[in-house]
Protein backbone atom coordinates (compact mmCIF):
# COMPACT_ATOMS: atom_id res chain seq x y z
CA UNK A 1 0.00 0.00 0.00
CA UNK A 2 2.92 2.51 -0.44
CA UNK A 3 1.81 3.48 -4.30
CA UNK A 4 0.24 7.01 -4.42
CA UNK A 5 -3.68 6.73 -6.10
CA UNK A 6 -5.40 9.92 -7.78
CA UNK A 7 -8.26 9.27 -6.11
CA UNK A 8 -9.51 6.84 -2.55
CA UNK A 9 -13.12 5.86 -2.96
CA UNK A 10 -15.07 4.96 0.78
CA UNK A 11 -17.98 3.07 0.83
CA UNK A 12 -19.16 1.02 -2.18
CA UNK A 13 -22.72 2.06 -2.71
CA UNK A 14 -24.13 2.78 -5.96
CA UNK A 15 -23.30 6.11 -6.13
CA UNK A 16 -19.67 5.43 -4.99
CA UNK A 17 -18.96 2.72 -7.28
CA UNK A 18 -20.64 4.83 -10.03
CA UNK A 19 -18.07 7.65 -9.50
CA UNK A 20 -14.87 4.98 -9.19
CA UNK A 21 -16.35 3.59 -12.63
CA UNK A 22 -15.89 6.45 -14.01
CA UNK A 23 -12.62 8.03 -12.74
CA UNK A 24 -10.90 4.41 -13.75
CA UNK A 25 -12.48 4.67 -17.50
CA UNK A 26 -11.28 7.62 -17.20
CA UNK A 27 -7.63 6.64 -16.75
CA UNK A 28 -7.48 7.72 -12.61
CA UNK A 29 -5.63 5.31 -10.61
CA UNK A 30 -8.25 4.33 -8.00
CA UNK A 31 -8.62 2.60 -4.32
CA UNK A 32 -12.20 1.96 -3.44
CA UNK A 33 -12.43 0.61 0.29
CA UNK A 34 -15.46 -0.51 2.50
CA UNK A 35 -15.85 -1.36 5.97
CA UNK A 36 -18.01 -3.96 5.49
CA UNK A 37 -17.15 -7.38 4.21
CA UNK A 38 -20.06 -6.64 1.17
CA UNK A 39 -21.11 -4.48 -1.54
CA UNK A 40 -23.43 -1.94 -1.52
CA UNK A 41 -23.23 -0.27 1.97
CA UNK A 42 -26.52 0.90 3.27
CA UNK A 43 -27.73 -0.37 0.22
CA UNK A 44 -26.83 -3.86 0.02
CA UNK A 45 -29.07 -6.66 -0.17
CA UNK A 46 -27.98 -9.00 3.00
CA UNK A 47 -28.67 -12.79 3.01
CA UNK A 48 -30.29 -14.72 5.84
CA UNK A 49 -27.33 -14.29 8.25
CA UNK A 50 -26.75 -11.22 7.58
CA UNK A 51 -29.93 -9.57 7.78
CA UNK A 52 -30.19 -11.55 11.26
CA UNK A 53 -26.84 -10.80 12.35
CA UNK A 54 -27.83 -6.69 11.75
CA UNK A 55 -31.25 -6.92 13.16
CA UNK A 56 -31.47 -9.95 15.72
CA UNK A 57 -27.96 -9.79 17.08
CA UNK A 58 -27.28 -13.23 18.88
CA UNK A 59 -30.72 -15.62 17.46
CA UNK A 60 -30.64 -17.39 14.54
CA UNK A 61 -32.31 -17.23 11.33
CA UNK A 62 -35.61 -19.34 11.75
CA UNK A 63 -35.13 -23.14 9.83
CA UNK A 64 -38.27 -23.29 7.98
CA UNK A 65 -37.90 -19.90 5.80
CA UNK A 66 -34.87 -21.74 3.29
CA UNK A 67 -31.17 -21.06 2.93
CA UNK A 68 -29.03 -18.25 3.16
CA UNK A 69 -28.12 -18.07 -0.43
CA UNK A 70 -31.52 -17.60 -1.74
CA UNK A 71 -32.04 -14.00 0.01
CA UNK A 72 -30.70 -10.79 -0.91
CA UNK A 73 -32.90 -7.88 1.03
CA UNK A 74 -32.09 -4.87 0.45
CA UNK A 75 -31.67 -2.20 3.02
CA UNK A 76 -33.42 0.74 1.01
CA UNK A 77 -35.90 -0.49 -1.11
CA UNK A 78 -35.67 1.13 -4.71
CA UNK A 79 -37.04 0.34 -7.91
CA UNK A 80 -35.56 2.01 -11.44
CA UNK A 81 -37.11 3.57 -13.57
CA UNK A 82 -37.09 1.49 -17.09
CA UNK A 83 -36.20 5.34 -19.03
CA UNK A 84 -34.86 6.72 -15.96
CA UNK A 85 -31.20 8.31 -15.55
CA UNK A 86 -29.57 5.34 -13.91
CA UNK A 87 -30.76 2.60 -16.48
CA UNK A 88 -29.39 4.72 -19.42
CA UNK A 89 -25.98 5.00 -17.13
CA UNK A 90 -25.99 1.24 -17.18
CA UNK A 91 -26.30 1.40 -20.73
CA UNK A 92 -24.00 3.38 -21.47
CA UNK A 93 -21.64 2.34 -19.57
CA UNK A 94 -22.37 -1.45 -21.09
CA UNK A 95 -22.37 -2.60 -17.36
CA UNK A 96 -26.25 -4.19 -18.41
CA UNK A 97 -24.00 -6.86 -19.23
CA UNK A 98 -23.52 -7.79 -15.76
CA UNK A 99 -27.14 -7.88 -14.68
CA UNK A 100 -30.29 -9.21 -15.80
CA UNK A 101 -34.06 -7.07 -15.06
CA UNK A 102 -36.96 -7.71 -14.23
CA UNK A 103 -39.93 -5.37 -14.34
CA UNK A 104 -42.32 -5.12 -11.00
CA UNK A 105 -45.73 -6.49 -11.71
CA UNK A 106 -47.97 -3.39 -11.48
CA UNK A 107 -47.98 -0.08 -9.75
CA UNK A 108 -50.74 0.37 -6.87
CA UNK A 109 -52.09 3.92 -5.50
CA UNK A 110 -54.08 4.18 -1.82
CA UNK A 111 -57.22 6.68 -2.65
CA UNK A 112 -60.19 6.43 0.18
CA UNK A 113 -59.41 3.95 2.09
CA UNK A 114 -58.65 0.99 -0.43
CA UNK A 115 -55.80 0.65 -3.13
CA UNK A 116 -56.17 1.03 -6.67
CA UNK A 117 -54.37 -0.06 -9.89
CA UNK A 118 -52.42 2.59 -11.47
CA UNK A 119 -54.05 2.15 -15.08
CA UNK A 120 -51.86 0.63 -17.34
CA UNK A 121 -53.00 0.60 -20.49
CA UNK A 122 -56.09 2.73 -22.05
CA UNK A 123 -58.39 -0.32 -21.32
CA UNK A 124 -57.16 -0.32 -17.52
CA UNK A 125 -57.77 3.58 -17.33
CA UNK A 126 -61.13 3.25 -19.07
CA UNK A 127 -62.16 0.60 -16.82
CA UNK A 128 -60.47 2.48 -13.40
CA UNK A 129 -62.16 3.04 -10.42
CA UNK A 130 -60.01 6.09 -9.66
CA UNK A 131 -62.30 8.33 -11.15
CA UNK A 132 -66.16 9.18 -12.28
CA UNK A 133 -66.62 9.06 -15.87
CA UNK A 134 -66.24 13.15 -16.00
CA UNK A 135 -62.95 12.99 -14.30
CA UNK A 136 -61.56 10.42 -16.70
CA UNK A 137 -63.31 12.98 -19.64
CA UNK A 138 -61.03 16.05 -17.64
CA UNK A 139 -57.93 13.59 -17.14
CA UNK A 140 -57.93 12.66 -20.74
CA UNK A 141 -58.00 16.27 -21.87
CA UNK A 142 -54.53 16.81 -19.19
CA UNK A 143 -53.10 13.99 -20.50
CA UNK A 144 -53.33 15.21 -24.34
CA UNK A 145 -51.94 18.15 -23.37
CA UNK A 146 -48.96 16.80 -21.53
CA UNK A 147 -48.34 14.26 -24.25
CA UNK A 148 -48.67 16.98 -26.96
CA UNK A 149 -46.98 19.80 -25.35
CA UNK A 150 -43.99 21.08 -28.02
CA UNK A 151 -41.73 23.96 -26.88
CA UNK A 152 -41.85 25.31 -29.82
CA UNK A 153 -45.22 25.16 -30.56
CA UNK A 154 -47.81 27.61 -28.98
CA UNK A 155 -50.64 25.89 -30.64
CA UNK A 156 -50.33 23.16 -28.34
CA UNK A 157 -49.71 25.42 -25.05
CA UNK A 158 -53.61 26.41 -24.74
CA UNK A 159 -52.43 29.63 -23.26
CA UNK A 160 -50.29 27.78 -20.62
CA UNK A 161 -46.88 28.49 -19.26
CA UNK A 162 -44.86 25.38 -17.69
CA UNK A 163 -42.04 27.62 -17.02
CA UNK A 164 -44.14 30.07 -15.07
CA UNK A 165 -47.16 28.87 -14.09
CA UNK A 166 -47.17 26.89 -10.56
CA UNK A 167 -48.67 23.08 -11.13
CA UNK A 168 -51.51 23.61 -9.07
CA UNK A 169 -52.35 26.27 -11.67
CA UNK A 170 -52.38 23.43 -14.27
CA UNK A 171 -54.84 21.59 -12.33
CA UNK A 172 -56.73 24.22 -11.96
CA UNK A 173 -57.06 24.86 -16.04
CA UNK A 174 -58.10 21.26 -16.38
CA UNK A 175 -60.79 21.13 -13.47
CA UNK A 176 -58.84 18.16 -11.99
CA UNK A 177 -60.49 16.90 -8.38
CA UNK A 178 -58.29 16.60 -5.79
CA UNK A 179 -57.94 13.23 -5.32
CA UNK A 180 -56.82 13.18 -9.44
CA UNK A 181 -54.01 15.44 -7.92
CA UNK A 182 -53.30 13.25 -5.67
CA UNK A 183 -53.11 10.34 -8.02
CA UNK A 184 -51.14 12.38 -10.78
CA UNK A 185 -48.70 14.42 -7.92
CA UNK A 186 -48.20 10.94 -6.26
CA UNK A 187 -48.13 7.76 -8.45
CA UNK A 188 -47.48 9.04 -11.38
CA UNK A 189 -44.79 12.24 -10.97
CA UNK A 190 -43.63 10.52 -8.07
CA UNK A 191 -43.38 14.21 -5.40
CA UNK A 192 -42.95 12.76 -1.89
CA UNK A 193 -44.88 15.90 -0.88
CA UNK A 194 -47.03 18.69 -2.15
CA UNK A 195 -44.34 21.55 -2.27
CA UNK A 196 -44.53 20.84 -5.77
CA UNK A 197 -47.90 22.03 -5.81
CA UNK A 198 -46.74 25.86 -5.68
CA UNK A 199 -43.97 25.11 -7.53
CA UNK A 200 -43.17 25.68 -11.57
CA UNK A 201 -45.34 23.51 -13.41
CA UNK A 202 -42.40 22.27 -16.10
CA UNK A 203 -40.93 19.83 -13.09
CA UNK A 204 -44.05 17.72 -12.53
CA UNK A 205 -44.75 17.54 -16.80
CA UNK A 206 -41.11 16.18 -17.11
CA UNK A 207 -41.83 13.21 -14.09
CA UNK A 208 -45.41 12.49 -15.99
CA UNK A 209 -43.02 11.81 -19.36
CA UNK A 210 -40.53 9.86 -17.49
CA UNK A 211 -43.42 7.65 -15.82
CA UNK A 212 -45.23 7.29 -19.21
CA UNK A 213 -42.39 7.03 -21.10
CA UNK A 214 -41.30 4.34 -18.62
CA UNK A 215 -44.30 2.89 -18.66
CA UNK A 216 -43.74 2.21 -22.50
CA UNK A 217 -40.72 0.84 -22.61
CA UNK A 218 -42.04 -2.83 -21.10
CA UNK A 219 -45.91 -2.61 -20.14
CA UNK A 220 -46.56 -3.64 -17.11
CA UNK A 221 -45.18 -1.24 -14.47
CA UNK A 222 -42.77 2.03 -15.17
CA UNK A 223 -40.05 0.09 -12.95
CA UNK A 224 -37.59 -2.76 -13.25
CA UNK A 225 -35.60 -4.35 -11.03
CA UNK A 226 -32.03 -6.37 -10.99
CA UNK A 227 -32.39 -9.81 -10.22
CA UNK A 228 -30.86 -10.95 -7.38
CA UNK A 229 -31.06 -7.37 -5.47
CA UNK A 230 -29.77 -4.31 -5.79
CA UNK A 231 -26.62 -4.90 -4.33
CA UNK A 232 -26.00 -6.33 -7.56
CA UNK A 233 -26.10 -2.55 -9.04
CA UNK A 234 -22.88 -1.63 -7.09
CA UNK A 235 -21.26 -4.63 -8.20
CA UNK A 236 -21.79 -4.59 -11.76
CA UNK A 237 -19.88 -1.06 -11.73
CA UNK A 238 -17.20 -2.48 -9.44
CA UNK A 239 -16.58 -4.96 -11.69
CA UNK A 240 -15.90 -2.14 -14.95
CA UNK A 241 -13.73 -0.64 -12.57
CA UNK A 242 -11.74 -2.97 -12.19
CA UNK A 243 -11.58 -3.98 -15.79
CA UNK A 244 -9.92 -0.84 -15.66
CA UNK A 245 -7.46 -1.23 -12.90
CA UNK A 246 -9.45 -0.02 -9.94
CA UNK A 247 -8.44 -1.77 -6.52
CA UNK A 248 -10.89 -2.93 -4.44
CA UNK A 249 -10.72 -3.45 -0.83
CA UNK A 250 -13.55 -4.78 1.23
CA UNK A 251 -13.70 -5.37 5.26
CA UNK A 252 -11.07 -2.76 5.70
CA UNK A 253 -11.43 -0.79 8.72
CA UNK A 254 -10.76 3.10 7.97
CA UNK A 255 -9.54 4.93 11.83
CA UNK A 256 -8.43 8.54 10.11
CA UNK A 257 -9.13 10.54 6.95
CA UNK A 258 -5.89 12.22 7.17
CA UNK A 259 -5.48 15.87 6.07
CA UNK A 260 -2.11 17.74 5.52
CA UNK A 261 -1.73 20.09 8.55
CA UNK A 262 -0.41 23.30 6.60
CA UNK A 263 -2.98 22.94 3.48
CA UNK A 264 -5.94 21.40 5.04
CA UNK A 265 -6.17 19.76 1.74
CA UNK A 266 -6.76 15.93 2.32
CA UNK A 267 -3.44 13.93 2.16
CA UNK A 268 -4.31 9.87 2.62
CA UNK A 269 -6.42 7.01 4.66
CA UNK A 270 -5.43 5.68 7.58
CA UNK A 271 -5.81 1.92 8.40
CA UNK A 272 -4.23 0.97 11.23
CA UNK A 273 -0.46 1.93 11.48
CA UNK A 274 -0.55 2.18 7.49
CA UNK A 275 -1.71 5.21 5.58
CA UNK A 276 -2.42 5.09 1.92
CA UNK A 277 -2.19 8.34 -0.04
CA UNK A 278 -4.06 9.88 -2.74
CA UNK A 279 -4.80 13.43 -4.16
CA UNK A 280 -8.28 13.19 -3.55
CA UNK A 281 -11.12 11.16 -1.53
CA UNK A 282 -14.68 10.57 -2.68
CA UNK A 283 -17.40 8.89 0.31
CA UNK A 284 -20.82 8.23 1.72
CA UNK A 285 -21.23 10.26 4.21
CA UNK A 286 -20.87 7.96 7.19
CA UNK A 287 -16.96 8.13 6.58
CA UNK A 288 -17.34 11.93 7.62
CA UNK A 289 -19.09 12.24 10.69
CA UNK A 290 -16.70 12.08 13.45
CA UNK A 291 -14.82 14.93 11.18
CA UNK A 292 -11.21 15.40 10.05
CA UNK A 293 -8.05 17.01 10.90
CA UNK A 294 -7.05 19.09 13.93
CA UNK A 295 -10.45 20.34 14.25
CA UNK A 296 -12.48 17.50 13.84
CA UNK A 297 -15.26 19.38 12.34
CA UNK A 298 -18.33 16.96 11.15
CA UNK A 299 -18.41 17.11 7.12
CA UNK A 300 -21.93 16.43 6.53
CA UNK A 301 -25.15 17.29 8.23
CA UNK A 302 -28.76 15.40 8.72
CA UNK A 303 -31.45 16.98 6.89
CA UNK A 304 -34.00 14.47 7.60
CA UNK A 305 -34.68 10.66 8.75
CA UNK A 306 -36.44 7.80 6.98
CA UNK A 307 -38.42 4.87 8.88
CA UNK A 308 -38.28 1.48 6.96
CA UNK A 309 -39.78 -1.98 7.84
CA UNK A 310 -38.69 -4.32 6.15
CA UNK A 311 -41.96 -7.15 6.37
CA UNK A 312 -41.81 -11.22 5.20
CA UNK A 313 -45.08 -12.20 4.59
CA UNK A 314 -46.04 -15.52 3.41
CA UNK A 315 -48.58 -14.21 0.50
CA UNK A 316 -48.92 -11.53 -1.68
CA UNK A 317 -49.84 -8.02 -0.48
CA UNK A 318 -53.68 -8.53 -0.37
CA UNK A 319 -56.14 -6.94 -3.44
CA UNK A 320 -52.97 -6.85 -5.62
CA UNK A 321 -54.07 -9.18 -7.87
CA UNK A 322 -51.58 -11.91 -7.02
CA UNK A 323 -48.55 -9.99 -8.36
CA UNK A 324 -45.34 -11.11 -7.77
CA UNK A 325 -44.05 -7.53 -7.41
CA UNK A 326 -45.41 -4.21 -6.52
CA UNK A 327 -45.18 -0.49 -6.06
CA UNK A 328 -47.94 0.82 -3.69
CA UNK A 329 -48.26 4.73 -2.76
CA UNK A 330 -49.93 6.01 -0.15
CA UNK A 331 -50.02 9.84 -1.05
CA UNK A 332 -49.92 11.88 2.11
CA UNK A 333 -52.46 13.53 1.87
CA UNK A 334 -54.83 10.31 2.10
CA UNK A 335 -53.45 10.13 5.55
CA UNK A 336 -53.06 13.35 6.78
CA UNK A 337 -49.26 13.53 6.51
CA UNK A 338 -46.34 15.82 5.03
CA UNK A 339 -45.01 12.85 3.05
CA UNK A 340 -45.89 10.08 0.94
CA UNK A 341 -45.44 5.98 2.93
CA UNK A 342 -44.55 4.15 0.15
CA UNK A 343 -44.52 0.32 0.11
CA UNK A 344 -42.60 -1.97 -2.27
CA UNK A 345 -43.15 -5.76 -2.52
CA UNK A 346 -40.76 -8.31 -4.09
CA UNK A 347 -40.40 -12.13 -4.11
CA UNK A 348 -39.04 -15.31 -5.10
CA UNK A 349 -39.94 -13.80 -8.88
CA UNK A 350 -36.63 -11.42 -8.67
CA UNK A 351 -34.69 -14.41 -6.54
CA UNK A 352 -34.38 -12.09 -3.46
CA UNK A 353 -36.11 -14.64 -1.05
CA UNK A 354 -36.77 -18.42 -0.88
CA UNK A 355 -40.16 -19.66 -2.92
CA UNK A 356 -43.38 -18.80 -0.96
CA UNK A 357 -42.32 -15.49 0.63
CA UNK A 358 -42.88 -11.98 -0.63
CA UNK A 359 -40.72 -9.22 1.16
CA UNK A 360 -42.30 -5.97 1.61
CA UNK A 361 -40.65 -2.47 2.87
CA UNK A 362 -42.52 0.58 4.37
CA UNK A 363 -40.70 3.74 4.46
CA UNK A 364 -41.50 7.37 5.03
CA UNK A 365 -39.66 10.43 5.92
CA UNK A 366 -40.01 10.62 9.61
CA UNK A 367 -42.38 13.61 11.04
CA UNK A 368 -42.57 12.71 14.54
CA UNK A 369 -40.90 11.04 18.01
CA UNK A 370 -42.89 7.82 17.15
CA UNK A 371 -41.96 7.04 13.52
CA UNK A 372 -42.71 3.15 13.62
CA UNK A 373 -46.48 4.54 14.05
CA UNK A 374 -46.42 6.48 11.08
CA UNK A 375 -45.77 3.35 9.15
CA UNK A 376 -49.08 2.18 10.08
CA UNK A 377 -51.32 3.25 7.07
CA UNK A 378 -48.78 0.96 5.20
CA UNK A 379 -48.33 -2.36 7.59
CA UNK A 380 -52.01 -2.43 7.55
CA UNK A 381 -52.17 -3.46 3.83
CA UNK A 382 -50.34 -6.33 4.32
CA UNK A 383 -51.88 -8.71 5.98
CA UNK A 384 -50.29 -11.17 8.58
CA UNK A 385 -46.53 -10.18 8.89
CA UNK A 386 -43.91 -13.07 9.61
CA UNK A 387 -41.04 -11.33 11.04
CA UNK A 388 -40.53 -7.38 10.36
CA UNK A 389 -36.69 -5.51 10.54
CA UNK A 390 -37.59 -1.81 11.64
CA UNK A 391 -34.72 0.98 10.74
CA UNK A 392 -34.57 4.73 10.92
CA UNK A 393 -31.59 5.92 9.29
CA UNK A 394 -30.44 9.42 8.90
CA UNK A 395 -30.49 11.17 5.43
CA UNK A 396 -27.26 13.15 5.37
CA UNK A 397 -25.46 15.65 2.66
CA UNK A 398 -21.97 16.94 2.62
CA UNK A 399 -21.49 20.98 4.00
CA UNK A 400 -18.90 21.95 1.83
CA UNK A 401 -17.93 21.15 -1.92
CA UNK A 402 -14.51 20.01 -1.20
CA UNK A 403 -12.90 22.33 -3.70
CA UNK A 404 -10.75 23.85 -0.91
CA UNK A 405 -10.22 20.32 1.02
CA UNK A 406 -10.31 17.70 -1.54
CA UNK A 407 -12.41 16.07 0.38
CA UNK A 408 -15.70 14.88 -2.27
CA UNK A 409 -18.91 13.53 -0.29
CA UNK A 410 -22.11 11.86 -2.07
CA UNK A 411 -25.50 12.39 -0.34
CA UNK A 412 -27.64 9.20 1.40
CA UNK A 413 -29.34 7.70 -1.03
CA UNK A 414 -32.38 9.49 -0.41
CA UNK A 415 -36.49 8.14 0.95
CA UNK A 416 -37.64 8.58 -2.69
CA UNK A 417 -38.96 5.33 -4.37
CA UNK A 418 -36.32 5.30 -7.75
CA UNK A 419 -33.09 6.52 -8.47
CA UNK A 420 -33.41 9.43 -10.47
CA UNK A 421 -31.78 12.02 -7.71
CA UNK A 422 -28.75 9.83 -7.13
CA UNK A 423 -27.39 10.27 -10.66
CA UNK A 424 -28.14 14.13 -10.27
CA UNK A 425 -25.29 13.29 -7.33
CA UNK A 426 -23.10 11.48 -9.22
CA UNK A 427 -23.12 14.34 -12.03
CA UNK A 428 -22.41 16.86 -9.13
CA UNK A 429 -19.70 14.95 -7.24
CA UNK A 430 -17.95 13.92 -10.45
CA UNK A 431 -18.35 17.94 -11.69
CA UNK A 432 -16.78 18.86 -8.29
CA UNK A 433 -14.10 16.34 -8.41
CA UNK A 434 -12.65 16.86 -11.87
CA UNK A 435 -12.81 20.99 -11.95
CA UNK A 436 -16.10 21.16 -13.45
CA UNK A 437 -15.19 18.28 -16.68
CA UNK A 438 -18.46 17.41 -18.10
CA UNK A 439 -19.39 13.72 -17.41
CA UNK A 440 -19.15 11.98 -21.20
CA UNK A 441 -20.56 8.84 -20.91
CA UNK A 442 -19.95 6.82 -24.27
CA UNK A 443 -22.82 7.11 -25.83
CA UNK A 444 -24.48 3.79 -27.74
CA UNK A 445 -27.60 3.57 -29.66
CA UNK A 446 -30.95 5.38 -28.48
CA UNK A 447 -33.02 2.73 -28.39
CA UNK A 448 -31.14 0.07 -26.82
CA UNK A 449 -32.55 -0.60 -23.97
CA UNK A 450 -31.43 -3.56 -20.42
CA UNK A 451 -32.44 -6.39 -20.84
CA UNK A 452 -35.73 -6.93 -19.02
CA UNK A 453 -37.87 -10.70 -18.55
CA UNK A 454 -41.52 -9.53 -18.44
C1 LIG B 1 -24.14 -14.91 3.87
O1 LIG B 1 -23.42 -13.91 4.54
C2 LIG B 1 -22.35 -14.42 5.35
C3 LIG B 1 -21.80 -13.24 6.15
O2 LIG B 1 -21.33 -12.22 5.32
C4 LIG B 1 -21.33 -15.09 4.48
O3 LIG B 1 -20.27 -15.59 5.26
C5 LIG B 1 -21.99 -16.23 3.73
O4 LIG B 1 -21.08 -16.78 2.80
C6 LIG B 1 -23.22 -15.73 2.98
N1 LIG B 1 -23.92 -16.90 2.46
C7 LIG B 1 -24.15 -17.06 1.18
C8 LIG B 1 -24.81 -18.33 0.80
O5 LIG B 1 -23.84 -16.23 0.34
Amino acid sequence: MDEKYDAIILGTGVSECVLSALLSVDGKKVLHMDRNDYYGADAASLNLTQLWARFREGQEPPKDIGRDRDYAIDLIPKFMMANGELTKMLVHTDVTRYLEFKQIAASYVYRDGRIAKVPATEMEAVRSSLMGLFEKRRAKKFFEFIQNWRDEDPATHQGQDLDGTPMTKIYDYFGLEAGTRDFIGHAMALHQDDAYLQRPARETYDRILLYTSSMARYGKSPYIYPLYGLGELPQGFARLSAIYGGTYMLDKQVDEIVVDAETGKFSGVRCGDETVHADMVIGDPSYFRAGVGEKKTPLVRETAKVVRAICFLKHPIPNTDNADSVQLIIPQNQVGRKHDIYVACLSSAQNICANGLYVAQVSTIVESSTPELELKPGLDLLGPIYEKFLQISPLEEPINSGADDKIFITRSLDSQSHFESLVDDVRDVWRRATDGKPLDLKKRAEDEGAQVQA
